[in-house]
């Protein structure tokens, strides 16, 4: 899913090159943005006209980010990574990929965003958390005469055989939240014999971690394996999709930002880093129908959020399963052990 778009808000930004940006810093900003195109292309399109600093956005997964940052790491191309979850942004920040930046902003952000920042060294920082889930679709279920999942164990049900998608672990963020939501929900050992079991009812593992959700939406398959988040835009687009959190117990993502080390931009980087922690800009998620739960305390929460105090949680380790070793050996042994298998 390789996209890049670039906005410019010409006038401005050929005024601002005019008053001699340095050679080195060209007043524009280089994004890899790891959340859904609508809230990319927003945040270009508004930081664009109202700063005149021109945006360049590609978009790709958590994963596929990581290993085009991990690719780019002696000449990086990139300013700033924006979004997807938070895993691989810790992974960057101990492969030496992002660059350390104590925002002045962090207090007014929930404790679980200071935290991501924290336990990174701060080379990176939450700005938006949300539950792990199923999405269904119920007309497609009860044509199917197919029962609602209401947890891990109904998903081996094999009347769902097929009819299940969720993505790869390893170019999709959603992915991995739901192996690492898994393994410590149940241990490891028992985890991968569920995977290997579910494995059997998947009908397709997709690239994109919404992919799933939006083949639920189009009656493509019945059963997702999705941030329940992304599931009202869906709705607002009027297709049949509903969403439950499983009863065993479930996972949160704590969508992240990071500056690139080496980043050719910086200043500018730095600029829209602060811009992107604001309520306003926070706020910009609902505007484009994306409902995460923002990082900053102050952003007003849209009626379309998903209530976390309803939902079971886990108590995410995100900096052991944000460790580069451990992120990378649980991906290669779904590979081995479980995607290897025939279904
Ligand atoms: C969607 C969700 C985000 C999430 C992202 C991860 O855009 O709305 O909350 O961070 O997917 O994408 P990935 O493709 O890496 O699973």
């Amino acid at each position: 899913m390789q996209r890049t778009v670039c906005f410019v808000a010409s006038a401005i930004t050929m005024s601002l090159a005019a008053v001699g940006a340095q050679a080195a810093d060209t007043g524009q900003v280089n994004i890899i943005c790891s959340v859904q195109a609508e809230w990319c292309n927003m945040i270009g399109t508004v930081y664009a006209k109202t700063t005149g600093t021109k945006i360049n956005v590609s978009m790709k997964g958590s994963g596929e980010a990581l290993a085009q940052l991990a690719a780019e790491k002696a000449n990086p191309k990139t300013d700033i990574w924006f979004g997807g979850t938070g895993d691989p942004h810790l992974q960057a920040a101990e492969m030496g990929l992002t660059l350390e930046y104590k925002s002045p902003s962090l207090t007014q952000l929930h404790a679980w965003a200071q935290q991501q920042a924290q336990q990174s060294g701060y080379k990176t920082v939450g700005i938006y958390s949300g539950p792990l889930g199923f999405g269904y679709n119920p007309e497609l279920l009860a044509k199917k005469k197919l029962p609602v999942p209401k947890s891990w164990a109904d998903l081996l049900k094999p009347e769902y055989k097929g009819d299940i998608q969720v993505a790869n672990p390893a170019s999709s963020g959603t992915a991995y939240t739901m192996v690492a939501t898994l393994v410590q929900l149940m241990g490891e050992d028992k985890a991968f014999e569920y995977l290997k079991a579910l494995h059997k009812n998947v009908g397709q593992y997709t690239r994109s971690g919404t992919g799933p959700i939006k083949a639920v939406a189009r009656a493509e398959t019945a059963v997702s394996i999705s941030f329940v988040h992304d599931a009202p835009g869906e709705k607002m687009a009027g297709f049949p999709v509903e969403t439950v959190t499983p009863a065993e117990g479930t996972g949160a993502e704590i969508g992240s930002m990071s500056i690139i080390k080496g980043a050719r931009n910086l200043e500018a980087a730095k600029k829209f880093y602060e811009w992107s922690l604001t309520p306003a800009a926070q706020e910009m998620a609902a505007a484009a129908k994306q409902f995460q739960l923002p990082s900053n305390k102050t952003a007003k929460n849209d009626p379309h959020i998903p209530d976390f105090k309803s939902i079971k949680f886990i108590n995410y380790d995100y900096a052991k399963y944000g460790a580069s070793a451990e992120r990378s050996r649980l991906i290669a042994k779904w590979e081995k052990d479980v995607n290897s298998l025939p279904r």
